[in-house]
C-alpha cells in the first residue's frame, strides 16, 4: 500500500503502511521523531498499535473473536480447557500425544511447593483473592529461580502457573471461608480439580456436576484471549523489560484487578445487587448512568473494542440461561439484568454510544449460578486469561521489532524556574 503522506510545518513526510492479514492496515511511525521531532498524542492508546500478533483477531464492529483463526463460537463449549490453553500458547491444536503429555504435565504441576502453601496460613481473612493471586505467583519465581532465558526452563514455569493457578485459586477461596484445603486429583480435568477443590471437602467425595465442570470450560475459554487488552499490554510491558513470567503475569493480574477491567464481573454483581436492595427499580440506574457529567456507570456495558455485541456475551447469555434451568436457581438477579439489558438496548444514548453488554454482564451471573463468591468472579477471569498473558509474553521474546517499552509524553509543566 502506498506511503501515508503527512505535512508538517510546511514540509512533508512519508511513512510506510503496513497491512495486516486481515486488512487492517497501520502506518509504521517508527521514525516519526526522527523524521520531524514531533511524537504522537494518543491517551489510553485508542489508536496505537503497540506490536504486531499472531495470537487473536477481534473486530469490534462485526463481533468478530478468533484464537490462532479459529472463531471463539468453534473453540468454546466444543473444547475443554487445558486444549485451549495449548492452542493459544503454543499456536496449535494438540495431537493426541502432545495432549496426554500436556494434561499430564498440567495434573503433576497442580500442587503448589509446601512452604509456598503456607503462605495461605497468613494472609488476613479480609484478603481479597485477586491480592492473594497476584502475590502467590509473584512468590513463585522465589521457589522456581530457573534460568528465565532457557527455553526448557519456560516450559516448566508455564505448566507451574498453568496448573497452579486453580490451585492457588481455590485454596484462596477456602482460606476465606476458614474450611481445609484439599489436593487436585490426576483423574480430573483442569476445571473439575478446580471446581472439586473449591467445594469438596476432606470428609467425602465431592462428584463434580457435569453441566458445571461444561460450563466452567467455556466460559474459561471466552475469556483466555483478547488481544492487547489492559492486562495483556501490561503483561507485555513488565516482560519487555525481561522481567521473568511469574513478575508479568503477576503485573497482568494486579491490571485486570480494576472494575473497568476484569473487576467489572465483580462490579456488575454488586450492581445488580444494588438494583435489587433498591425495590429492583433498574430504569432508575440506567436514567443515573446517562446524567450529563455522571460518573456512575452501567457496569457489564461499553467495551473499546466491540461497537457491536460481544460475541462472547452472546454465548455467556445461553449459557447462563441454560444454567439457571438445570441448576434449578431462579435468580431475582438475572431477571433485573435482562430487564436492564432490554431498556439499555433501546436507549438512544447507549445506541449513539455503540454500548452493549459486554463479557462481564452475563459471566458474574454464570458463576453466582455456580455457586461461585462474588470476589472470586475476578479470580475466575484471571484463571481464564492466564493462557493468554502467557502467550503474549512468550510472542513478545522472540519478535525482532519489540524493544523495552517507554512511551514518550507531552510536558505541560512550568518552565525552568531556579530556587
Ligand atoms: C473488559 O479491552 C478488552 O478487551 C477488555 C476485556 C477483555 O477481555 O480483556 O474485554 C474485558 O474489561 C470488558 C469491559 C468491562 N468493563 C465494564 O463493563 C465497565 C463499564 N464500561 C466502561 O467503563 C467502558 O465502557 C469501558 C471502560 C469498557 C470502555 O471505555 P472507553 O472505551 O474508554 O469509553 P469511554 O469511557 O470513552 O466512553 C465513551 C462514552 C462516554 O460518554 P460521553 O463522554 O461520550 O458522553 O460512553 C460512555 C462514557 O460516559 N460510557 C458509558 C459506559 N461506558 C462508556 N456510560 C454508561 N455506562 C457505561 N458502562
Amino acid at each position: 500500500m502506498r506511503p501515508a503522506k503527512l505535512i508538517l510545518g510546511g514540509k512533508e513526510y512519508e511513512f510506510p503502511v503496513i497491512v495486516g492479514t486481515e486488512d487492517e492496515v497501520a502506518i509504521d511511525i517508527r521514525k516519526l521523531r526522527d523524521m520531524t521531532g514531533a511524537i504522537t498524542y494518543d491517551p489510553g492508546y485508542v489508536n496505537t498499535g503497540s506490536c504486531k500478533s499472531d495470537i487473536t483477531f477481534i473486530d469490534g464492529e462485526k463481533g468478530i473473536l478468533r484464537y490462532r483463526g479459529y472463531p471463539i463460537e468453534e473453540l468454546a463449549g466444543k473444547l475443554i480447557y487445558s486444549a485451549a490453553a495449548y492452542l493459544v500458547i503454543y499456536g496449535h491444536l494438540p495431537d493426541k500425544e502432545e495432549f496426554k503429555d500436556w494434561r499430564r504435565d498440567l495434573t503433576m504441576n497442580s500442587f503448589l511447593h509446601e512452604h509456598l502453601r503456607k503462605f495461605f496460613d497468613h494472609y488476613p481473612i479480609t484478603a481479597h483473592p485477586m491480592n492473594i493471586l497476584a502475590s502467590m505467583i509473584a512468590s513463585m519465581s522465589s521457589f522456581y529461580p530457573e534460568e528465565i532465558d532457557d527455553p526448557n526452563d519456560i516450559d516448566r514455569h508455564i505448566k507451574r502457573i498453568v496448573g497452579q493457578v486453580k490451585t492457588i485459586a481455590a485454596y484462596s477461596y477456602k482460606q476465606f471461608i476458614g474450611k481445609p484445603c484439599i489436593y487436585p486429583r490426576s483423574d480430573h480435568s483442569w476445571s473439575a480439580n478446580f471446581l472439586r477443590m473449591m467445594f469438596g471437602t476432606p470428609a467425602e467425595e465431592y462428584q463434580v456436576p457435569k453441566i458445571m465442570e461444561e460450563a466452567l470450560d467455556l466460559i474459561l475459554i471466552l475469556h483466555m484471549d483478547h488481544e492487547q487488552n489492559c492486562s495483556t499490554s501490561t503483561v507485555r510491558m513488565v516482560g519487555s523489560s525481561q522481567s521473568d513470567l511469574y513478575a508479568s503475569v503477576a503485573s497482568g493480574i494486579n491490571a485486570l484487578w480494576g472494575r473497568l477491567h476484569g473487576g467489572a464481573n465483580e462490579a456488575v454483581l454488586n450492581m445488580l445487587q444494588r438494583i435489587h436492595k433498591d425495590g429492583g427499580n433498574y430504569k432508575k440506574y440506567v436514567d443515573m448512568a446517562k446524567e450529563k457529567g455522571s460518573r456512575f456507570r452501567l457496569m457489564g456495558f461499553g467495551h473499546r473494542v466491540y461497537k457491536n455485541f460481544d460475541p462472547r456475551a452472546k454465548i455467556l447469555k445461553d449459557t447462563v440461561t441454560r444454567l439457571l434451568a438445570d441448576l434449578g436457581n431462579n435468580d431475582p438477579l438475572l431477571e433485573i439484568a435482562m430487564g436492564l439489558e432490554e431498556v439499555v438496548l433501546k436507549d438512544e444514548f447507549f445506541i449513539e454510544r455503540k454500548l452493549y453488554p459486554n463479557v462481564d454482564f452475563y459471566s458474574g451471573i454464570a458463576y453466582r449460578a455456580m455457586g461461585i463468591p462474588t470476589d472470586m468472579f475476578t479470580v475466575l477471569f484471571a484463571m481464564g486469561r492466564m493462557p493468554g498473558w502467557i502467550a503474549h509474553w512468550l510472542e513478545m521474546r522472540t519478535d525482532r521489532d519489540q524493544r523495552i517499552h517507554r512511551p514518550r509524553q507531552l510536558y505541560t509543566g512550568p518552565n525552568l524556574q531556579h530556587l
